[in-house]
């Protein structure tokens, strides 16, 4: 029987990467899209996807109750899968207002239209629709960690992935960690966690919730680290480091985070929080290196790319600028994904070499999608947040 998904913020980063991954898959679906078209909303990626008719798309608010209800009531999916979140820690400690909003009160109508919806279905005798809301959360509700010197890791893991990396710290979030996020962001996604598993267990909502790292990959909006780089090398602009360029990350690909949801939505267990990570922990300052280089030697291979930003040929370490912490910077995030990989048979697969030049080369070869981004409002953000800094 064909399945019906729901999936709400899929026209962002995330969301969209995952769509081109549930589309290509096996399963005959129909794939529903709601999406407010925030700022971060692009249609551009997803436009593949409408033009050829695999996907529906609904412009509008998670935290709309008419709206959410009459979809639930009008396409009765088996998924509803939750990207949709303002997403930016930065953004949250300028104007923490549309964090609630979006990432609390519309996750709060998105269960809430569920649990009405399963409950008038098993009041009539009839077999409830939804199989599984899951909430795609991140590995910053756990807080952070310590930062040390880096050393091997992981051993379990590192024999399952036949690959070595490197720590810097003692230990990595497991799913039992403390919530204890710093940021109204972070809180805000904590809150919405708690909301959720609590829609498990007072209501028996099949609910799973996702915790993962930070992903890079295509379509990232340049107001992350890695594609404001990116952009930044191209005009030849300084490349802003945050305090000592230290805090650490564990980068995953997008991709490799898209198949973890896909996993948890269809065998995950209702009630249960999996985490998902790349095993790829590196301090703020090598990515900004390792970009200046890739950049530079792409630009140089892509004639069009190297006439139309001559800036990215002359790229050298002299852009690293460090500028004002960001408040309340987390200092480490790391991931234990030991149970999605026992329980779910999930790996990444994508190195954090390969992943970073294949991400270079997609945003060099869609400059149109990057400057129907720079060229707008993000002027005036970019001039807000760093002008002064
Ligand atoms: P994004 O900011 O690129 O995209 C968010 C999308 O949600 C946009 O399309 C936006 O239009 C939509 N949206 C926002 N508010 C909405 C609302 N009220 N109603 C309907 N649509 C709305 O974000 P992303 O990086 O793709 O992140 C997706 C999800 O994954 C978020 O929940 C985020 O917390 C989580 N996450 C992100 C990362 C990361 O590294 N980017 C890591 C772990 C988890
Ligand atoms: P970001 O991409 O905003 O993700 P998050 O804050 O969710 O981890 O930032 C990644 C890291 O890069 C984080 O430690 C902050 C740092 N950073 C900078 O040093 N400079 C920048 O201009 C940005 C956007 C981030």
């Amino acid at each position: 029987m064909s399945s019906t998904y729901l999936v709400t913020g899929a026209a962002g980063f995330i969301g969209s990467n995952f769509l081109d991954i549930l589309v290509a898959d096996q399963e005959d679906k129909r794939v529903v899209v709601l999406d407010k078209l925030t700022y971060c909303g692009n249609i551009m990626s997803i436009r593949h996807l409408i033009d050829s008719g695999r996907i529906e798309f609904v412009k509008g608010d998670i935290a709309d109750r008419e709206l959410v209800a009459s979809l639930l009531d009008r396409y009765k999916p088996q998924y509803v899968i939750n990207f949709a979140a303002e997403s930016h820690v930065d953004r949250s400690v300028d104007d923490p207002t549309p964090f609630i909003k979006s990432n609390f009160e519309g996750v709060f109508n998105l269960l809430e239209c569920c649990r009405r919806q399963r409950s008038a279905q098993l009041a009539s005798k009839a077999e409830p629709t939804l199989k599984k809301y899951v909430q795609i959360s991140t590995d910053e509700v756990y807080g952070d960690l310590e930062v040390c010197a880096p050393r091997p890791g992981h051993k379990d893991e590192a024999a399952q992935l036949g690959r070595t990396y490197e720590m810097y710290g003692e230990d990595a979030f497991t799913e039992s960690y403390p919530l204890k996020g710093s940021s109204p962001y972070s809180a805000s996604k904590a809150s919405a966690d708690l909301l959720t598993l609590s829609y498990y267990r007072s209501f028996g909502l099949p609910v799973t919730i996702t915790r993962c790292s930070n992903n890079y990959g295509p379509r990232q909006f340049p107001e992350k680290l890695i594609p404001l780089v990116i952009n930044n090398i191209l005009h030849g602009k300084v490349l802003p480091v945050y305090g000592q360029g230290t805090n650490v990350r564990d980068w995953i690909h997008v991709d490799d985070h898209a198949r973890g949801i896909l996993a948890a939505a269809r065998h995950g267990k209702p009630g249960e929080v999996y985490n998902f990570g790349g095993y790829s922990e590196k301090q703020n300052i090598d990515i900004v290196k390792s970009l200046i280089a890739i950049v530079k030697d792409a630009a140089a291979k892509m004639p069009s790319v190297a006439a139309a930003y001559p800036a990215a040929l002359d790229a050298s370490d002299s852009l690293i600028t460090y500028v004002t912490d960001r408040p309340g910077h987390d200092r480490r995030y790391a991931i234990d994904a030991l149970k999605a990989m026992t329980t779910l048979g999930w790996r990444p697969l994508m190195r954090f070499d390969e992943g970073l030049a294949s991400t270079v080369r997609w945003y060099l070869e869609n400059l149109d999608w990057v400057k129907s981004i720079v060229d707008g409002d993000y002027r005036d953000y970019y001039e807000h947040m760093y002008a002064n800094r």
